[in-house]
Order: structure tokens, then sequence, then C-alpha cells
């Protein structure tokens, strides 16, 4: 990250220098916390000049006079403060993120002027936190100054709660945390994230506290995964299992599963893909992504939940050695799959992995997420995974979890006509269902291989990466997923 921001929260922040950031709403453009730090009222006379009005996400920045305790004073709207939402708090700290310019010291003024909750202060630092991710690892030429690349940034949330603020904030700060993993594993390049490369990185998880066990090429044999092998074949660089556990429930708890697709890199195999945009598919680890930033959340935040992460990472690449199409593999379950397209590799690697958590963990409820279809950007487009499922409970929690977090999830069918497409001729099913209800056919795939336990799959092809800009995000990867479960396991799972 090349501004490293440092919160914190005061009853009674002095202002001298810097930047100084207050909250106008409809009713109270310019609010009596700022007045005091306009001796001059210039803030007030800009705020006549550009009309602003209070309107909510808009906002006004203006140069300090001489005499002033601050060098630069913005306002952001509020609108109606009290209808904001807490995702909209956030995107109001994206906004005040964008304010800062060369500013190394920021003091938000929560005082009046709709005062937002200790709750929507914390929000409001973890959308400021959220939308200073930049990937820029591989970046030598700055595009700005050296100075403004090493900068730290100090952004003082002045409160009268302070104290509730900072409680509010803790495991706020870790969802950011988790939500930067996510994103940096999707951006990371294929050559220097590869699936050992990847699950040295989940390895970093004991760190707080998460059990890490990484399973080879040879465990992953003698478990009879031929399935998830079977794509990792034309691959130079050897596949990984990555199994984390953090146990932060009663010890007797069934646990919460997640399990997620690692494809470090999907070239299509055999089934080659078109040249065009190929280099996206260095983002097709997004929902193992997902599931160990949402694992650096849980055991961050210390979740009182028992938690598992699975992730399946392998590489999909054309060789001599690779799979083809017309081949018959046998995954762990015992049923038998014949491979039409080497390119439908995500339910192949997830099967397995599906089956190794089901057979090991006996988990409450299984959730797998995967960048897994391009069907299912054409059915929602970017704003909403596709989800599946055979719980309508689990169904309901995650669209709640969804509509509170903004990463939103749509419910799609699955049905026994839709099952009846991926039936094989020489093997117990397919991989391919044909070019109709892509997405569907891809779930039902994954619901072979789910026995009693209340399931979910999550298609995050649309939402993971290549993502719009928000408020909250400017990466191209988003870190879909993490937000949307923790929110999930805190509302649902935690004792
Ligand atoms: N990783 C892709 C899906 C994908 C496409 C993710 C675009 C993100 C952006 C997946 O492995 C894939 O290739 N799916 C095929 C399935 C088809 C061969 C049945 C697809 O969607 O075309
Ligand atoms: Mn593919
Ligand atoms: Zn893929």
């Amino acid at each position: 990250m090349s501004i490293s921001i440092e919160i914190s929260f005061s009853k009674t922040a002095k202002v001298s220098g810097g930047l100084v950031v207050a909250m106008g709403s409809v009713s109270e453009p310019v609010s009596q916390a700022v007045k005091a730090a306009d001796p001059a009222g210039q803030l007030e006379k800009a705020v006549k000049v550009s009309e602003f009005t209070g309107k909510s996400f808009s906002t006004i920045d203006v140069i300090a006079p001489v005499d002033a305790p601050a060098d630069r004073i913005a306002l952001v709207g509020t609108g109606e403060p009290d209808k904001l939402s807490a995702y909209e708090w956030m995107r109001i700290g994206g906004k005040i993120f964008t304010l800062i310019g060369k500013a190394r010291k920021v003091t938000v003024l929560l005082g009046d002027g709709g005062a937002p909750s200790a709750e929507a202060a914390a929000d409001m630092a973890l959308g400021l936190l959220m939308r200073s991710y930049a990937f820029d690892t591989y970046k030598t030429k700055k595009p700005e100054d050296e100075e403004r690349d090493s900068r730290k940034v100090s952004v003082v949330f002045q409160h009268g709660d302070a104290a509730d603020c900072k409680k509010a904030f803790a495991s706020r700060q870790v969802v950011a945390e988790g939500v930067a993993l996510a994103r940096t594993l999707v951006n990371e390049p294929a050559n220097v994230l590869g699936p050992v490369e990847f699950a040295a990185r989940a390895k970093d998880l004991e760190a707080l506290g998460v059990t890490v066990e990484i399973l080879t090429e040879k465990e992953m044999k003698k478990l009879k995964m031929e399935a998830l092998l079977g794509v990792s074949l034309g691959s130079a660089r050897p596949p990984r299992l990555a199994v984390m556990r953090w146990q932060g429930g009663k010890p007797k708890d069934k646990p919460v599963a997640f399990v997620g697709k690692g494809v470090v890199f999907d070239t299509g195999g055999i089934s080659i893909k078109p040249a065009a945009g190929m280099e996206d598919m260095k983002g097709d680890m997004g929902g193992a992504a997902a599931v160990t930033g949402l694992m650096h959340v849980l055991a961050g935040r210390k979740a009182k939940v028992n938690a598992i992460g699975i992730i399946g990472l392998v590489e999909n690449m054309p060789d001599g050695a690779a799979q083809r199409p017309g081949d018959i593999v046998r995954s762990m379950s015992g049923q038998t799959i014949e491979i039409i397209n080497t390119d439908a590799e995500g339910r192949l690697v997830l099967c397995d992995a599906l089956t190794y958590c089901q057979e090991r963990f006996k988990p409450a409820v299984m959730i797998n997420l995967a960048t897994l279809t391009g069907a299912v950007m054409v059915a929602l487009g970017q704003h909403h995974a596709g989800l599946f499922s055979n719980d309508d409970a689990l169904s309901q929690a995650l669209t709640k979890a969804g509509e509170v977090t903004e990463e939103r999830v749509w419910r799609l069918p699955l049905s026994a006509d839709y099952d009846k497409m991926i039936d094989s001729k020489f093997a117990d099913m397919k991989n391919t269902g044909g070019r109709y209800a892509g997405s569907i056919t891809a779930a039902q795939f994954l619901k072979r291989f789910v026995k009693d336990t209340p399931w979910a799959h999550l298609d995050i092809a649309g939402t993971a990466m290549g993502s719009p800009s928000t408020d909250v995000n400017q990466s191209w990867a988003s870190g879909f997923g993490v937000r949307l479960l923790d929110e999930l396991v805190r509302a649902n799972y935690e004792s």
C-alpha cells in the first residue's frame, strides 16, 4: 500500500495543521464543529459559491485562511445522516480518503452536523481503509513524487464516544486487513503466486492462531483426489490443498466450512481459451482468496465460531502431460467424471475439496466460493454473485448478509431437469452441460458431491475481479466474499 493510514479516535482532537474534514448534512451543511476551525468564514463562503447542499457523498475542499488552525478544510455531505446504512457510512469514509491529497494529518470532526453513532464512525474508518488499498508492488516508477508514496497519514476521528468508536473499530480494522489480503492474492500475477506460494500465504495465518495444514500431491494421491489432480497434470508446478482451522467456538460445536476454488491460472488447458483477456485468469483463485481473507478476519477478531477453510490450489495448463477431453477420472467420492472440456476445471477442483471437507470435518454448513463460470456474468453482471443452495434458510441468511454488506447474491435454481444435462454416456457425469444454463449445470455438478450438509455455492466470476470502481475500492480485485461471509458468521453462527 502506497499510503499507510493510522486511524485513531479522540474525544477532543486539537487541530494543528493538516486537513480538517467535517460532515455536512442537508439540514446543516456547515456544522458548528467546523465553524470553530473556520474563523474567517472561508468555508461558509465556499459552500455558498459552490452550492454545496450537504447531499450525500458530495464533497467540497478549500484552502484554510492563513490564521486558521488547519491548512485545508473539507466537507463531506451526509444527506440525511439518520438514514445512512453501514455501507453508506463506509462510502463516506472512502470519500474522505480521496480528500487527503498531500496532508499527513487528517482530523475528522464528527461532533455535530448529524453526528454519526460510534458504529457509523467505525464504518467510516473501515471504508477509508478499504479505499486506501492500492496494489502497486510492481510499479517501479511511482506516478507521484517519492515523498507521497512512502507517506504515513494519521487520521483522527473526533467523536464524543471515542472509547466506543475504538471498540467498534477493532473488529473492522481486521476486516480491512482480510479484504486487502484477498485483493492482493487476486491481483498477484501467477508467476509470483503459484499453488506453493499461495499455500505459504495461507500458512502465514498461523500467526493469528489458525491451524494450517498443507497437503502435497502425494497426500492428495493417497486420498484419491483424481479430479483435482487431473487439472494439475499439465502444470510444471505441483498442486496444494490448504486446510485452515479456527477454533473460536466450543470444542464440540460442529464447524462452519468454507471451500474455495484456487486455480492460480486458468489457460483452459487443452481446451485452450482465446488469447484476448486471458491475463485475467490470474484471478481464477478469487474463491480461495476470499476464504483465506475470511479466515484472517475470523481469527483476527477472535470470532466465537469453529471455522474451516479449505482451498484447492492448482494451475490449469496445456502440456504433453495435461488431461484431455474424453478422459475419465475417478473423484475422491468414487463418482466418475468424463472430461468434455478441460476449461471446466473449477468444478473438478471443488468436487474433491468438498468431499474431503465433509468426510473429515462433518460441518454444520458448507459454503463454497468460485470464479466458476463466465455464464454467471451474462446472467447477473458484476453486481450480484450467483447463489445456489440446497437449503432455504441458508440462502436467506446469505441474501440478508449480502444486503447488509452490499456484497450481494442472487439465488438461481437447481433442479433434476438441469441435473440430467450433465449425465454422461461413458461415466457417472460429464464436466460440462452444453451451452444453456452454464452456471446452473456447474452448480448441479457440485451438488452431486454434497451429501446431507446444508450447502451453498457462490459463483463469484463476475464480482471478484475486473471490479467496477466504487467509493471503497479502486482495485481490479474486490475481495468479494470476505465481508459477506464475515457478516453471515457474525449474524448466524457465533455462540
Ligand atoms: N475460470 C473460468 C470462469 C471465468 C470466466 C471466471 C471469466 C472469470 C471470468 C472457468 O474455469 C471456465 O473456464 N468456465 C467455462 C466453463 C465452460 C467450459 C463450460 C466458461 O465459463 O466458459
Ligand atoms: Mn476454466
Ligand atoms: Zn477457471
